[in-house]
C-alpha cells in the first residue's frame, strides 16, 4: 500500500449538544492507525455512527464503543492491536462491575486479513468489520446489542460510499481547511512485499458525480484544500460529464473549477499509471501543488523485478525527467523498502544511486517485513534484522540530508501559504507549504482558510518560519 503509514490519531471530536439533563447520548472513541485513508475512513465511520445516534469522544475513558481502525501494512501491527485490546479488555471488566457496557470494534485493514481470529484471541471483542463494509456498522451494532458476536468482513456487493450518511456541514467545518477524499480504493497490482490487496480488494474507482459531490459539500464548508486518496490513486479512471472516459489528470481538472477549492493533492501514485494527462495537470493546473510522492521502494532493477514492481529504475528516473520537465519546481517525495529477500549490498548501493540522482523533497523508507499470504514472504534469501537495520540506517541519513537541503533551499522565496490552525504559541499561526511543511507566521498574517504570500526567513526541524510580504 502506497499511502504514507503515520503513528496513531485519534479522531476524537468533541459532542456537539452537551446536554447535562437529557440522558446522555452513547459516545465512540475511535483510535486510527496507519495510512491517510484510514484517516478519512474513520471520519466516515464517525459519521455513520454519528447518524446512529453516538458522538465522538477523544476520552477513551467515557466511551461506550471502542473503535480500533487498524492497519496490516508492516511489522507487527496485528501484535500491537492484540496488546491494546488486552487493555481495553481490562477496561471492559471493570466496567462490567460497574453495570455499564463497554463495546469494542476491530476495523480496517487487520480486521479485513484476521477476520474472526481476532474474536478467537480476543473474546472480548463485539465487532469485527473491514474496510469495504463499515458503512454496515449500525447494522452490525444494533446486531452486537443482542448479545452477538459479529464479524463482517465479505467484499459487500453495494458501494459503501452510497450508504454512508453525509456528514453535517459544522461537523465538516470543525474538520478543518483541508480534508482527504478517497475516490479509488484497492490495487490490481500485487506487488510481492504488500498486503494491500488482500485487505482492500481489487481497484474501484469512485464515480465522478460522487466525488464532485462530495468535493462540493467540501469547498462549501470552507476546505480549501483537498488531497484525493487511494492506494493507486493515478490509476483512478471514470466516465466524465462529457460522456468519455476520464483519468486522474482530467478529474483534477473538474474539480479545480470549484469555487473555494483552491489547492489540490492526490496520494498515492504508481509510476506505471503517470499518464501525459496527468503530467499535462502538473504543467498547467496552478492548483495542483507541486509536489509528488511516487514510490519506486528500489534502485535496484534485479529486485524491482522480484518485488513485481513492472519498472525499471530507468524507467523511474525517465518518467520523473518527464515530470520536471512539465513543472520544474515540482518536489519528489518516495516511498522504500530496505532488506527485501535477496536484495544484495550492490542492489542497496543502487537504491542509494538512484535516491541521489531523484534528491528527494522527503521520503519515507521501511525495513521489509514478510506479510502473511504474500508472495515475498515465501522467497528465499531474507535478511538478518541486523543488515536491514544498518542499510536503512544509511538509507535515511542520506534522504534525511536531502530533505534539509530541500528546505534549506526555501530560506529567502517567496511561497504560498495556507493558514490552516493555531499556532502553538500565542501571537502565532500554522500554515502548510506547498510541500506540506508547517510554516510559522503572525497571527495577524491573515485568518484560517486564507492562502497568502509569505516570505521564509529560517527553518527548522521540518518546519519554516515565515513573514509576511
Ligand atoms: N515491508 C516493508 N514496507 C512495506 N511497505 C509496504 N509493504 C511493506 C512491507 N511488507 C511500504 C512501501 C509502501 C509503503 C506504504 O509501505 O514502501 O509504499
Ligand atoms: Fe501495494 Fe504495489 Fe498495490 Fe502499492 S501498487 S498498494 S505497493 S501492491
Amino acid at each position: 500500500m502506497e499511502l504514507n503509514t503515520t503513528e496513531s490519531h485519534d479522531i476524537g471530536i468533541a459532542p456537539e449538544h452537551p446536554v447535562s439533563a437529557a440522558p446522555a447520548a452513547k459516545k465512540v472513541f475511535v483510535r486510527t492507525y496507519g495510512c491517510q485513508m484510514n484517516v478519512y475512513d474513520s471520519q466516515r465511520m464517525t459519521d455513520a455512527l454519528a447518524a446512529d445516534g453516538y458522538v465522538a469522544t477523544d476520552a477513551i475513558d467515557d466511551a461506550d464503543l471502542v473503535l480500533l481502525n487498524t492497519c496490516h501494512i508492516r511489522e507487527k501491527a496485528a501484535e500491537k492491536v492484540y496488546s491494546e485490546l488486552g487493555r481495553i479488555r481490562d477496561m471492559k471488566a471493570e466496567r462490567a462491575e460497574a453495570g455499564r457496557e463497554l463495546l469494542i470494534g476491530v476495523a480496517g485493514c487487520v480486521a479485513q486479513a484476521e477476520g474472526a481470529e481476532i474474536i478467537r484471541r480476543s473474546p472480548a471483542v463485539d465487532l469485527v468489520i473491514g474496510p469495504q463494509t463499515y458503512h454496515r456498522l449500525p447494522d452490525v451494532l444494533a446486531r452486537v446489542r443482542g448479545g452477538r458476536k459479529i464479524v463482517e468482513t465479505d467484499y459487500a456487493v453495494e458501494d459503501k460510499f452510497e450508504h454512508l450518511p453525509q456528514p453535517k456541514r459544522a461537523e465538516l467545518v470543525k474538520r478543518g481547511v483541508t480534508a482527504f477524499l478517497t475516490v479509488q480504493e484497492g490495487c490490481d497490482k500485487f506487488c510481492t512485499f504488500c498486503v494491500v490487496p488482500y485487505t482492500r480488494g481489487s481497484e474501484v474507482s469512485r464515480p465522478v458525480a460522487q466525488i464532485v459531490a462530495e468535493a462540493q459539500r467540501l469547498a462549501e464548508a470552507g476546505v480549501r484544500e483537498v488531497t484525493l486518496l487511494g492506494q493507486n490513486v493515478n490509476a483512478w479512471h471514470g466516465e466524465g460529464e462529457d460522456g468519455e472516459e476520464w483519468g486522474l489528470g482530467r478529474l483534477l481538472f473538474r474539480l479545480a473549477e470549484i469555487p473555494g477549492l483552491a489547492r489540490l493533492r492526490y496520494t498515492t501514485s504508481h509510476p506505471r499509471d503517470m499518464d501525459d494527462e496527468l503530467i499535462a495537470a502538473h504543467r498547467d493546473l496552478p492548483a495542483l501543488m507541486p509536489y509528488l510522492h511516487l514510490p519506486v521502494q528500489s534502485g535496484s532493477d534485479r529486485i524491482l523485478k522480484a518485488m513485481n514492481r513492472r519498472h525499471t529504475a530507468r524507467d523511474y528516473l525517465k518518467l520523473i525527467d518527464r515530470i520536471r520537465a512539465a513543472r520544474a519546481d515540482i518536489a519528489m517525495s518516495g516511498d522504500f523498502i530496505v532488506g527485501f529477500p535477496g536484495e544484495t549490498e550492490a542492489d542497496f548501493e543502487a537504491t542509494l544511486k538512484l535516491v541521489r540522482e531523484v534528491s528527494y523533497a522527503s521520503a519515507f523508507s521501511f525495513k521489509y517485513s514478510p506479510r502473511p499470504g504474500t508472495p515475498g514472504a515465501e522467497m528465499d534469501g531474507h535478511l538478518p534484522e541486523a543488515v536491514k537495520e544498518e542499510r536503512l540506517r544509511r538509507l535515511q541519513a542520506l534522504i534525511s540530508a536531502q530533505q534539509q537541503d530541500f528546505i534549506a533551499s526555501l530560506v529567502g522565496q517567496t511561497i504560498g501559504t495556507l493558514i490552516d490552525k493555531p499556532g502553538r504559541r500565542p501571537g502565532q499561526k500554522v500554515g502548510r507549504s506547498p510541500w506540506l511543511q508547517p510554516v510559522i507566521v503572525d497571527d495577524k498574517a491573515g485568518e484560517i482558510g486564507d492562502i497568502i504570500d509569505v516570505r521564509i526567513t529560517r527553518t527548522g526541524q521540518n518546519s519554516l518560519f515565515a513573514e509576511l510580504v
